[in-house]
């Protein structure tokens, strides 16, 4: 059973899969929501986090299309004259993307990039040198699909200079979603859920806390219901096939009548909610 597994069982249809999500979301790999990326700008510190005159040294796991680490990248260079930064992405259609992005924006002049076409295991079982530090290391979104969540969070870890910050972005275990993920781990998971994509903020959390590393969290993702899920309800939509899949991160939930039903139901119920204005506020929501 492939449960949480849509990555492991197939990369490119993993790709399909989330470009389905953000067409329904209303954007595309080039055109994200510019105010969604500059919600992760606003979460770094506005104190300088390297010696003035010195690169600002960043570290970005799983860095898709870019967008958000440019926006991140324009945050720090209201701080710091350069920066260096290294992209660690497998995907070679999404480093295309980022590059191309990054050959058009003018505003990112400073910033010396270091392409890094590999995974997160692939780059981290590669020797550094001792000193290879960063001040800032960021995952958003992508810590679901590492081998090895706890070994990933080790390895950003040791790279982290002193007095340095990790930026990770990951579905909060209280959000709606991680419930659909949870109750279907209960129901349909086999093995032990840290395997598959099906993680949270709350795995994250405990590793942090078992380490006794502080940190801070913010829940405030309000971007993650704007979404329109109506095609996921159409069995012979193959985009809402493609949707259901990356929201249950499991390949051919359609194919799976027992998994496609209670995962439709769950759906069904965080809309019930929130037309009854028990979940979100957000005015301009448009989950139908
Ligand atoms: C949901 S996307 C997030 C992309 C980007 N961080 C963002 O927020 O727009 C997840 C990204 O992680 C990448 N990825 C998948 N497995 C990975 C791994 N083992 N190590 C590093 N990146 C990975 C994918 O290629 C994809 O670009």
């Amino acid at each position: 059973m492939e449960v949480g597994r849509l990555i492991n069982y197939s990369p490119e249809r993993y790709l399909a899969c989330m470009k389905a999500l953000r067409a329904a979301y209303g954007n595309d790999q080039i055109n994200r929501d510019p105010a969604y990326c500059q919600s992760f700008g606003a979460k770094l510190p506005d104190s300088t986090l390297c010696e003035p005159g010195t690169d600002v040294r960043v570290l970005g796991i799983g860095s898709g299309s870019g967008d958000v680490d440019s926006a991140l990248l324009k945050k720090l260079l209201q701080r710091h004259n350069s920066v260096y930064n290294r992209v660690v992405e497998p995907s070679e259609e999404m480093i295309e993307l980022y590059k191309t992005g990054v050959s058009e924006d003018t505003s990112l002049g400073a910033v010396k990039f270091d392409w890094r076409q590999q995974t997160a295991e692939e780059y981290f079982q590669t020797k550094h040198p001792k000193d290879t530090k960063f001040h800032l290391i960021h995952a958003i979104h992508v810590l679901y699909h590492v081998d090895d969540l706890h070994a990933t969070l080790r390895d950003m870890w040791e790279q982290l200079a002193d007095g340095g910050y990790m930026l990770i972005a990951i579905k909060s275990g209280n959000d709606a979603g991680a419930k659909l993920w949870y109750k279907l781990w209960e129901e349909f998971g086999q093995g032990d859920r840290l395997e598959t994509s099906l993680r949270t903020s709350d795995d994250v959390k405990h590793w942090l806390d078992a380490k006794g590393i502080s940190y801070v969290t913010s829940d405030e993702d309000g971007f993650a219901f704007n979404v329109n899920i109506s095609e996921c309800f159409n069995e012979e939509s193959e985009e809402g096939r493609k949707i259901l899949d990356f929201l249950t991160q499991t390949p051919h939930v359609s194919s799976m009548p027992e998994i496609r039903s209670m995962a439709l139901e769950h759906l069904r119920r965080i809309i019930r909610l929130w037309l009854m204005g028990r979940f979100f506020t957000k005015e301009n929501s448009k989950l139908l």
